[in-house]
């Protein structure tokens, strides 16, 4: 039996924090810092430390002896965490900084996989607002617009036209992300159904989670801007065995050899941000760690012991180890608070939280507890997630728990679990 630490606080990590502490090997479950929704599982304790605070994690660790940590968010990885928890001889699950740029610079992705001949959209990248511009200008016809570094789902801008395109070229060059949009990358506009695949990684050997789909775009229909996931469902509609083997084939395969050639030996989650185009699937980004919300779907799929899992990853080997998935469908729909993605208004009550449903988890996000009572504190709020013998049970599920939900001014999209029409 081992004490476990789990970083961050969102809904991701509160389905993490909630598998972990089903395992026989947890004697506890510590998450840094977590959210009321963690506060509350049976076997789990919030220690009051900053996902962003690393040396304050590390301070912890040791206190408390923890065993094993595992890494929610990007941040704390593209920053370097894993380094310095093996420096200080701690267990940390995940890439270390170099191998995490996979996911911190879009740029520095886009590189790998042209250099490794895995399939992706053409693209070039700039930090000159005039050369930009100028191959805007050369490359008419629709444009993606990226910015390289960390902005948690936002700084993509899926333009129709060179003026849509030139417009977020602007933005993003002229400052509005920071150093994250000092350098952007444009590239072509790809149409298809998307679809994340996630593997827990361990050199070029891993396992592979069932696969899974999220909604992206704000509203019902795939429109408005892009978000961090409103909703996500497992399986992915548009995965059969055969597509399936054909991802793991042409991306996940040469991916993890490609990490290995360039000196990484890749021990963490790996999240492959899909599209399934009419030339096969191809890579639209990496992600360094598990995806939020598909981890709420997945972790309720999930059979298998996700810290017997994390140790053999840990440990080099995962040999004879396979992946035991509940073939029931699993959905998790996200209630947004007023105002998100642009400026989430914080601190309004949520009603209706106290209410058990069998098949039904709502995971916390962004919540805060005063007073006794829980009230918003982030933009992505919940996350009602279900599992039922089809997806439309359990979408019937999730929304029939949404709606004894109360949120002053929140919204969430209708429509999840209804297959994405994709690329628009
Ligand atoms: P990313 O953060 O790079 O995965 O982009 C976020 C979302 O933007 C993706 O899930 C897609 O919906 C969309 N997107 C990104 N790249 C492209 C592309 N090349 N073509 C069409 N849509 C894209
Ligand atoms: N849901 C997309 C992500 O976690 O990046």
């Amino acid at each position: 039996m081992m004490k476990i630490m789990i970083v961050g606080s969102g809904g991701r990590e509160h389905a993490l924090a909630w598998k972990a502490a089903q395992s026989e090997l947890a004697s506890e479950v510590l998450v840094a810092p977590g959210n009321p929704g963690t506060a509350r599982e049976p076997r789990v304790r919030n220690l009051a430390v900053d996902a962003a605070d690393i040396e304050g994690l590390v301070q912890a660790a040791q206190r408390e002896q923890v065993a094993l940590t595992i890494v929610g968010p990007e941040g704390p990885l593209v920053a370097g965490i894993v380094d310095r928890f093996t420096k200080a001889g701690l267990a940390c699950l995940g890439p270390t900084a170099a191998a995490a740029r996979l996911e911190g610079s879009k740029s520095y992705a886009k590189d790998f996989l042209v250099r490794h001949g895995i399939p992706t959209a053409r693209h070039a990248s700039f930090t000159d607002l005039d050369a930009a511009l100028d191959y805007l200008r050369q490359h008419p016809g629709p444009q993606v617009v990226k910015a390289d570094g960390l902005a948690s789902g936002k700084g993509v801008v899926v333009a129709d036209d060179e003026t849509a395109a030139s417009a977020a070229v602007r933005l993003m060059l002229g400052g509005a992300f920071g150093e994250a949009g000092r350098r952007i990358v444009i590239e072509e506009r790809l149409s298809g159904p998307e679809a994340s695949f996630i593997v827990l990684a361990c050199g070029r050997d891993y396992l592979a989670f069932p696969t899974s789909e999220d909604h992206k775009r704000l509203n019902d229909g795939d429109q408005g801007p892009n978000t961090g996931g409103m909703g996500a469902f497992s399986p992915a509609s548009a995965v059969d065995a055969r597509l399936e083997a054909l991802i793991r084939e042409r991306i996940i395969e040469p991916t993890l050899q490609g990490l290995w050639d360039d000196g990484h030996d890749y021990r963490g989650f790996l999240y492959a941000g899909l599209m399934l185009t009419a030339e096969g699937p191809k890579v639209l980004e990496f992600n360094c760690r598990f995806g939020d919300p598909e981890t709420q779907p997945i972790m309720m799929r999930l059979e298998s012991d996700l810290i017997a899992l994390a140790q053999a990853a840990l440990a080099g080997d995962l040999t004879g180890l396979q992946l035991a998935i509940d073939p029931r469908p699993a959905l998790c729909a996200i209630l947004a608070a007023h105002g998100y993605p642009g400026t989430p208004r914080e601190g309004d009550e949520i009603t209706g939280l106290d209410r058990d449903e069998p098949e039904v988890k709502v995971f916390h996000a962004g919540t805060q507890e005063v007073c006794g009572r829980i009230l918003s504190r982030g933009g992505r709020v919940l996350g009602i997630t279900s599992r039922g013998s089809t997806l439309e049970e359990a979408r019937t599920r999730v929304y029939r728990r949404m709606a004894s939900l109360g949120l002053a001014g929140a919204h969430y999209r209708r429509d999840i679990g209804r297959r994405s029409q994709g690329g628009a």
